[in-house]
């Protein structure tokens, strides 16, 4: 029988994943499932445990259920460890994204100034969770979606021998809403995918052994675009920009492909000052008080609020096909190796890959047009320099990584802002000093 460990447990997406197992008995028996999570958050995380035995108990699981803020525990002898923390909480994430639209910045947890010190506080934990692995259960899978999770997994495959798979809901939610729109099931579907997290396309679409990409990107331009995840507002693309690509870029890409018009939203509606992260703080206590109520034993609908649904999807279909060797195509992060061209071997790349019980096998990838592989470079330098930065606790390197970033300032405007991050981080970053 399987061990799970799920780390950030007390997270509010994490009745979708315990639905996703649970749903998954006969091909994945799971013995153990521990829940991790830290004295802060304690209270959420027992809203979590009670909902997760309530929903165990409703199907008559007999998997036995831990809640435990003491990792090694939870670790020891796992096969499977699901990384969702945020670190710092949701106060940070809300005073960061403050810190940005303050300094006329976007406001985006995985990007830009906040992403940036989402990952200076994030990959030194991960990598401890990385390092503490190789101890206690090296042959496990950790399957990573704290965020920023390219940046994060890129970090742990580099440093750590720890077997490690990047995931996000974007590439499924991409794959969802295409299937949508051509009326197609999974057998006769295919879609490739890649890039870096949050800034890839869809390279192939195919239905029925037909190549669907035109027609899906001019369903796209039309307005029907049902992949775009809850968490970035309503948009429509630019036809001049889409028609000839011959790709499909996922949402994320608005904030490059548009990024003043992003920005003059933002500062519209901060007159009332709400980022996503202030949203986000309300949808949560509604949820926890639902999760709460003993007589609920399965997901609520509310959950489809956040931007992460069906996370799970890809976690448990994973873990699946990892246990069971089933050589199913996912969208995963994992070392490029050559998959993409024109980026470094050893850097961590979000493709279309063969999952097997040996790990994520990525398909090759067409050559991409040279602005999108120009794009990419600079994101992935901006990721690596960020990586050292928050490796080293260097403030220099960091400002180099978002001095290329394209999507924030430069100059004045941005050692400012920069600044002001930092101060407002100190307690969190003992690493810079
Ligand atoms: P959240 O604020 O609810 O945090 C989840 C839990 O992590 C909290 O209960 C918190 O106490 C806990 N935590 C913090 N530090 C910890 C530590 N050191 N050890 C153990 N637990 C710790 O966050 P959320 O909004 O539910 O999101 C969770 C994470 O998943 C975030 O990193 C988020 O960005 C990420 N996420 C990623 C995707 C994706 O596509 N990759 C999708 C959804 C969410
Ligand atoms: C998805 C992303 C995640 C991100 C989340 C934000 O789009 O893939 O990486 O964390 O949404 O959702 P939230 O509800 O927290 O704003
Ligand atoms: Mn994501
Ligand atoms: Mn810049």
């Amino acid at each position: 029988l399987l061990k799970v460990a799920v780390i950030g447990a007390g997270s509010s997406y994490t009745p979708e994943l315990v639905e996703g197992l649970l749903k998954r008995v006969e091909t994945m028996p799971i013995g153990e499932l521990w829940l991790v999570d830290i004295e802060e958050s304690w209270w959420k995380a027992e809203i979590i445990y009670g909902l997760t035995k309530r929903m165990a108990d409703k199907v008559g699981s007999k998997m036995q259920i831990h809640l435990t803020a003491n990792r090694a525990d939870a670790l020891k002898d796992a096969d499977f460890v699901c990384s969702q923390f945020r670190a710092g909480c949701l106060e940070s994430r809300i005073r960061d994204e403050r810190i940005a639209a303050e300094h006329g910045m976007i406001a985006q947890e995985t990007n830009g100034i906040v992403g940036y010190a989402n990952a200076c506080r994030t990959i030194p934990v991960a990598l401890d969770i990385a390092y503490e692995m190789e101890e206690l259960c090296p042959d496990a899978w950790l399957l990573n979606f704290t965020n920023p999770s390219g940046m994060v997994t890129e970090a742990i495959l580099r440093n750590s021998t720890t077997k490690t798979i990047g995931l996000c809901n974007v590439p499924v939610n991409m794959e969802r809403g295409a299937m949508e729109l051509l009326d197609a099931d999974s057998e006769d579907f295919f879609m490739q995918i890649a890039g870096l997290n949050h800034l890839v396309w869809a390279r192939q679409i195919i239905h029925k052994n037909q190549d669907k990409m035109q027609f899906v990107i001019d369903e796209v331009l039309a307005g029907n675009d049902k992949m775009r995840p809850q968490n970035i507002a309503q948009f429509s693309w630019s036809k001049a920009l889409l028609k000839n690509m011959n790709m499909l870029p996922c949402s994320y890409l608005r904030y490059y492909y548009a990024s003043e018009d992003i920005l003059e939203k933002e500062i519209a509606k901060n007159s009332k000052a709400v980022n996503r992260a202030d949203v986000v703080k309300q949808i949560e206590e509604k949820l926890f008080d639902v999760y709460k109520d003993e007589n609920l034993n399965e997901k609520p609908k509310e959950l489809e609020l956040r931007g992460g649904q069906y996370y799970s999807e890809s976690a448990c279909k994973i873990m699946n096909a990892i246990y069971n060797n089933t050589g199913e195509i996912m969208h995963v992060n994992t070392m490029n190796k050559g998959a993409i061209s024109g980026l470094p071997d050893d850097c961590a790349v979000e493709v279309s890959a063969i999952i097997r019980s040996s790990g994520a096998h990525p398909l090759s990838v067409a050559a991409f047009p040279e602005d999108t592989l120009r794009l990419l470079q600079s994101m992935k330098t901006f990721e690596r320099l960020t990586i050292e930065s928050a490796m080293k606790g260097d403030v220099e390197t960091g400002l180099r990584a978002l001095t290329i970033n394209p999507i924030v300032g430069t100059g004045v405007k941005l050692e400012r802002a920069l600044k002001d991050t930092l101060i407002q981080n100190a307690h969190q970053l003992p690493q810079f000093k």
